[in-house]
Parts: C-alpha cells; structure tokens; sequence
C-alpha cells in the first residue's frame, strides 16, 4: 500500500486527480471503477476542470460504478445515476453507453449482478478503481462482515451507513433505502490499481484499521493491503490514528524527488 498524506482536501483532490490524469493520458480507453459519496465529488470536479481546460478526453473511457441503491429508479434525485450525471457525466465526454452503474430496479437482480462482472471483465477489467470508505471501515456498500471474496450482489446497509447517508435524503434515516446492489470485496479486489480517498477525522479510525489493522471481514476496506497496486490518498485529519506517519511521508517525499531527479 502506498499512503499519501496531504495537508488538506483540496491538496487530496490534486495528487488523486493527477493519478487518474495520467493514467488516462497513457491509456485513453481507460477502464475507471466510480464511487459516489462526498470524498470523491473534489476529484469529479479537478477532472471536469481538466476536461475543460486543458482538453482531457474521456471519449474511449468505459465506467462502472461501485454501487447503486434498491428500490429507487435511476432518475430518482438521490440515486446514484442521478449523482454520477450531475457530477461527473454531464461535464465530460464521455459516451453515456460506455457508462455502467448498477440497475436499482432491474427484477431479477442474481442474473443482473453476474452480467456486472461479466460486463467489466468484457471490457477489460477495471484500471483504477476509485473508492471512499465507511466509517465503519466498508468500501462500497460491502459493510462489515461481508465475505472478503464476495462478488457483485444485494445487501442491507447497517445503522451507521443509514444514518451517514440521511443528509441525502432529506436528513431522513427512514427514507434512505435499506439495500443496495454493490461490487463485491472481490470484484473491487480484480481491479488493476485501488485509489482509496479519505477525508476529515471522522474516518480517522477506519482508514488506521483499513491501513495498519488486522485483515478483517469487519473491515472490508483492510483487505486492500493484499492488493499489489493500491494508493490511499488522504488528508492531515484521516491520518489522525495512524502509528506510521512519519514514515509514509518520508516514502512519498523520496519517491517525489526521485521522480524529480529522473
Ligand atoms: C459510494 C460508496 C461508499 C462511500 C463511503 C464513503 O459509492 O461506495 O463506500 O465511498 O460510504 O462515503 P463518503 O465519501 O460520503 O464519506
């Protein structure tokens, strides 16, 4: 695991903005793996900003998004297709077929979750996977105890993902769904690269116990340290807890000078 620590969340928006840049700029068909959420709407906005500055193109880009409620149809204002178009989508060029987010009302969800993953290993396989992560430590809706070789699938959001996400309904806990359909431990496993964001010392605990914590199903998020290829970019305020600080600033600041010298 490669930790990035930046003074602020603005900084965090640039150092993961410049990864997803360059990548694309290697690889124009790039295959993005979205998450929704607050963390990464800075990141969206860095990239629109790229989009339209300096003309980065999203044109062969294929997405598939984490995660989508159950229950709520796409154009519903909270779903997350709504959130992808209004953050992201709408401000880029990106064809909207090549735009894949789990269907909230699709009637046989089984024979639709195997089509998710068979959809992302068509097209590729996921490059980078973008992910935030739970104060309970989730990624995605995978929420503590799901199976770390789990695969796309329905589960039930705990208390604490209910309640962390009321603010988008109207403040209401009950008018949260209860279910979502969600890339699985595993599917988020497959991915080439992870870029796990995190911000504010609200996810202090969860990013020391995904980081330097046992490898635990009550920590979805730590089984990324069995993951060859992933980069949690966070601020001063979600390093607050862990032991390594130090360390992971000293490994960054000698990768940045190498990369400066070479
Ligand atoms: C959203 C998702 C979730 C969020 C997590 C953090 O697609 O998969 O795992 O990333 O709940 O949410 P925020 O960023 O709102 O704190």
């Amino acid at each position: 695991m490669e930790i990035i620590i930046q003074p602020t969340y603005a900084k965090l928006v640039a150092v993961s903005a410049e990864i997803v840049r360059d990548a694309l700029l290697k690889k124009p068909n790039l295959v993005l793996g979205l998450a929704t959420g607050s963390t990464p709407i800075g990141l969206y906005e860095a990239l629109i900003r790229m989009h339209k500055t300096d003309g980065l193109d999203f044109s062969e880009v294929t997405t598939f998004n984490l995660d989508e409620y159950v229950g709520i149809p796409p154009n519903h204002p909270y779903s997350y297709h709504t959130f992808m178009e209004t953050h992201f989508f709408s401000a880029i060029n990106i064809p909207s077929e090549n735009c894949h987010i789990p269907q909230s009302t699709a009637v046989a969800h089984e024979e639709f979750c195997e089509r998710y993953e068979a959809t992302i290993v068509a097209a590729g396989g996921i490059d980078i996977q973008i992910l935030g992560i739970g104060k309970d430590g989730h990624i995605g809706f995978n929420e503590p105890s799901s199976s770390l070789g789990s695969r796309t699938r329905i589960k039930t959001l705990t208390q604490s993902t209910l309640e962390a996400n009321a603010p988008h309904f109207g403040d209401s806990v009950d008018a949260v769904p209860k279910m979502a359909i969600t890339m699985g431990v595993g599917t988020i496993m497959d991915a080439k690269q992870c870029l796990l964001l995190a911000s504010g010392e609200s996810k202090a605990a969860a990013i020391a116990h995904a980081v330097e914590g046992p490898i635990t199903a009550e920590v979805p998020a730590s089984v990324l340290q069995m993951h060859p290829r992933t980069i949690v970019v966070i601020d001063e305020a979600a390093a607050l807890q862990l032991k390594r600080v130090d360390y992971y600033k000293q490994v960054y600041a000698n990768k940045q000078k190498l990369l400066s010298s070479g």
